[in-house]
C-alpha cells in the first residue's frame, strides 16, 4: 500500500519532511517494509487545510507532525 505525503511548498513549511521521516520511522521499526511503501507527492490541493496533506488508498488526510504516531496506529494498520 503507498502512502502519499506532500512535498509541496506549503506542506514543506508545515514540516511534510518530519512527516515523511517519522512515517519511515514507524514502517522500519514495525518490519512493514513490504507492505507499505512511503512517496512524495505534489500539491494535493489541500493547501487551505490544516497540516500536511497524506493520501492513502484515494482518502486525504491532514496531518501535523505530531499527530504521526496517532495516524499511523488507527488508519494505517487498519488498512494493511
Ligand atoms: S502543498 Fe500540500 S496540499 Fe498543497
Amino acid at each position: 500500500m503507498d502512502i502519499l505525503v506532500c512535498i509541496g511548498s506549503s506542506c514543506h513549511l508545515k514540516g511534510s519532511r518530519l512527516v515523511i521521516q517519522r512515517l519511515d520511522e514507524l514502517i522500519k521499526e514495525k518490519g512493514l517494509e513490504q507492505k507499505l511503501t512511503l512517496k512524495g507527492s505534489f500539491c494535493m490541493g489541500q493547501c487551505a487545510n490544516d497540516g500536511i496533506a497524506v493520501k492513502c488508498q484515494d482518502q486525504v488526510y491532514n496531518l501535523k507532525p505530531e499527530g504521526v504516531d496517532e495516524f499511523f496506529e488507527n488508519t494505517i494498520l487498519t488498512k494493511i
